[in-house]
């Protein structure tokens, strides 16, 4: 019989207890990082709610192909990767943002419960607000949590069901390799045989492309590039001033990654709170996100690595992006 009363999303945080120390802690990297050389910021820091709105605003982008891509891809292959999915599932939607590209496995029917996990708590509350509105059958719960403290999902299986872990848009090129690795890693020993991991990665395509994705000509990747600084600012009671800053992306052809850059153009020292400073002179710059550009053949890699004995790779012509569906054969730790 449908169950027809309306749920409540539960919503939880990945690190209950330790969660102010780790906000503590996160101000010291933050700015250890910053005193670095090159001085850094980790991308997760993009992410205040008004980078959220500016990255929704990216992904409709011309230049940034990469969620069209993905689309496609999955357009494509959907019925194939359907028949190779567990029914009855929880998914589990990594890096959630505002949801809606888990709706392709909810209308399929597939799936009785949603997990979101992100790191920006607002957008994840509306992602399950909106999606326990639209499929009221289903159970919608939502973990705050920072990917990069590895993957925390402190909620039970229920009904023991196998479990989809869903990591689309190439995020996982934001890790550097070993941090890839080592994620991955920490998925599989979440999984049991039956259970699933649908992975997006980005590939290496043409410098110029490439570039032009992560600086399109509206500006909008420079917005959500410069609004870090205000991120940090408000964070560590510093006093950077985007306008001392430009946006930048460069293929690291080396790496293999596209870099942003917060390039300095004029000589400037800021104030990072605690004593701390940064000066910068004109041309010096702040790395704010590495985007590894993974080939087919590295990415199966990397989940071989993790420990992954099943990987097939979902693409289309002429694209070097992948949707990988992974599993294990047997449970190893
Ligand atoms: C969300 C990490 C997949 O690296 O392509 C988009 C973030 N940065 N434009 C990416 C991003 C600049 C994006 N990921």
């Amino acid at each position: 019989m449908l169950d027809t009363r309306q749920r409540t999303p539960r919503f939880v945080h990945g690190l209950p207890a330790a969660a102010a120390s780790a906000r503590h802690d996160s101000r010291d990297e933050l700015r250890r990082s910053l005193r670095a050389t090159p001085p850094t910021i980790a991308p997760k820091f993009l992410y205040d709610t008004r980078g959220c709105a500016l990255y929704e605003a990216i992904v409709e982008l011309p230049e940034y192909y990469l969620p069209r891509v993905e689309r496609s891809i999955l357009d494509q292959h959907q019925k194939a990767m359907l028949q190779a999915l567990p029914q009855g599932a929880e998914l589990i939607d990594i890096g959630s943002g505002d949801g809606l590209k888990a709706r392709r496995w909810l209308d399929a029917g597939i799936v009785r419960r949603y997990i979101g996990l992100d790191i920006a708590e607002d957008w994840l509350r509306d992602c399950l607000r909106r999606g326990q509105q639209r499929y009221p059958e289903l159970q919608f719960d939502g973990v705050v949590t920072d990917l990069s403290w590895g993957l925390q999902v402190p909620l039970a299986r229920e009904g023991d069901r196998p479990r989809i872990f869903w990591y689309p848009g190439s995020s996982i090129g934001n890790f550097e390799p070993a941090g890839a690795i080592a994620l991955l890693r920490q998925i599989r020993q979440q999984m049991r045989p039956g259970d699933a991991l649908v992975l997006g990665v980005d590939g290496p395509a043409e410098p110029a492309r490439m570039v032009r994705a992560y600086d399109d000509a509206a500006g909008v990747t420079a917005a959500f590039d410069l609004n870090v600084l205000n991120v940090v600012n408000r964070a560590l009671g510093a006093d950077f001033d985007a306008a001392g800053f430009r946006h930048r992306a460069v293929f690291n052809r080396h790496a293999s990654r596209i870099e942003m850059h917060l390039v300095a153009h004029q000589r400037q020292s800021v104030d990072l709170g605690q004593g701390a400073a940064l000066s910068l002179q004109p041309g010096e710059f702040i790395v704010t996100e590495h985007s590894y550009k993974h080939t087919p053949q590295r990415a199966e890699q990397l989940l071989h690595e993790a420990g992954f004995d099943q990987v097939r790779r979902f693409g289309i012509d002429g694209e070097a992006y992948g949707v990988y569906l992974a599993r294990i054969g047997h449970v190893r730790h």
